[in-house]
């Protein structure tokens, strides 16, 4: 057995976004949530029989927007030296060009109350919900649109002078096919244009938004959360070597190519191996989540190598898994962390890991069912416990590591 320790200072906690802890909330997917097209869908697919409609609809959620204090108390009991947040947009401006005073104080108050309780705050700008203004203009599917987000970025940043971790974008690659290609999430679109263009709209948005927010804060190190995959070319064959190639390039590499010169690090969130055998995802799928993602640790580990080329700091910002038994959440963070650890040994700069996700959420179109959280929610009456993982993960946080 060997003691595995990480660099000194790195950050330990996790991760939660707005809309799908904080209830309350009224924007473009609390809108989608109840919209006819959707409850017909659910109904037609047999989910509201199954899960029941009050599963699809993100209502008080975890009710953290009240409950934040208690929440990050428990944090940092839980060893936590870092969490990330993400600022509701609709909140702040809940009509075009006016700024809610009250909805600012608020955010301010949730950053005091993450430092108060020692941790480093991470705070995400757009976690893919936005205020209806903004969605009836189209959202990012219209390049002016971005200075809308630049100028919310700019206010915020300069309101929460004392942060310094901004991540503008989520995963700009999973909300783009998602809401554009497939059509599964708002605003439900098919094209393949319109993916197209809303992904190199993004691009710009960041851009726009990286400046204002360095404008606003100079100390401020910017960067956007991005889903990166490690897609295995299965046995080295040519055919897959080239499919692997490409499509690591399309969705790995191509927004961040984009990035130079405009991010100060790199927010990896890591999920999905996908093994290329002839076709996409021909996994073994030896383990799999309560969702039915395969669960493969190592591949943080190639997603890490890959990102040593651009130069900057990595926190993973978001890893973690579905499972509402917990059987499988402490092994698996463990042998995510023991593949960090490697890449970090062989020369990558990585300084925090922030699980996925603090406490059960609401998983989007999936609803409240899968339960990604260190610490487990009773919707019946908001309850706060943490699993047994939680209080395993507490110790690597606590150590800076842990026994191999
Ligand atoms: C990521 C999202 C996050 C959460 C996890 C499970 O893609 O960024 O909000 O839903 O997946």
């Amino acid at each position: 057995m060997s003691q595995l320790k990480f660099p000194p200072g790195f950050l330990w906690g996790a991760s939660t976004a707005s809309h799908q802890v904080e209830g309350g909330t009224h924007n473009n997917w609390s809108d989608w949530e109840t919209s006819p097209r959707r409850l017909a869908q659910l109904k037609k697919d047999g989910l509201i029989t199954r899960y029941g409609k009050d599963n699809f609809i993100s209502g008080v959620a975890a009710d953290h927007y009240y409950r934040y204090e208690g929440d990050f108390r428990l944090a940092k009991k839980l060893g936590h030296t870092a969490t990330r947040i993400s600022i509701e947009w609709s909140r702040i401006e809940p009509r075009e060009g006016h700024f809610d005073t009250k909805a600012i104080h608020h955010y301010k108050s949730v950053i005091s109350s993450i430092r108060n309780n020692g941790m480093e705050p991470f705070v995400t700008l757009w976690h893919w919900t936005v205020p209806l203004w903004f969605r009836d203009k189209g959202e990012f599917q219209n390049k002016k649109n971005a200075v809308y987000f630049a100028r919310f970025a700019e206010r915020i940043a300069s309101e929460l002078a004392d942060v310094t971790f901004w991540i503008t974008l989520n995963e700009p690659d999973v909300y783009t096919m998602h809401g554009y290609l497939d059509g599964t999430w708002p605003p439900q679109e098919k094209s393949l244009i319109k993916t197209l263009t809303v992904y190199r709209n993004l691009i710009y948005a960041h851009r726009l938004g990286y400046e204002k927010i360095k404008k606003a804060n100079q100390a401020a190190r910017v960067g956007i959360a991005k889903h990166n995959i490690y897609f295995e070319a299965y046995q080295g064959r040519l055919w897959n070597v080239l499919l692997k190639r490409l499509i690591d390039w399309g969705w790995n590499c191509y927004f961040l190519n984009q990035l130079s010169g405009a991010q100060d690090f790199i927010g990896l969130n890591q999920y999905f191996h996908n093994r290329i055998n002839g076709r996409t995802n021909q996994n073994e799928n030896l383990k799999i989540s309560d969702m039915g993602w395969e669960l493969y640790p190592e591949a943080v580990y190639y997603a890490l190598r890959d990102l040593r080329k651009y130069r900057v700091p990595i926190y993973i910002t978001e890893n973690g898994l579905a499972d509402g038994e917990d059987r499988q959440r402490l092994w698996f963070i463990k042998e995510t962390l023991k593949n960090v650890h490697r890449a970090i040994s062989e020369g990558s700069d990585v300084r925090g890991y922030l699980h996925w996700s603090l406490m059960d959420n609401f998983e989007w179109d999936k609803g409240f069912w899968p339960r990604f959280g260190l610490i487990a929610i009773d919707y019946a009456t908001q309850k706060r416990t943490p699993r047994p993982s939680a209080l395993a993960y507490r110790e690597f946080c606590q150590d800076n590591g842990f026994e191999e």
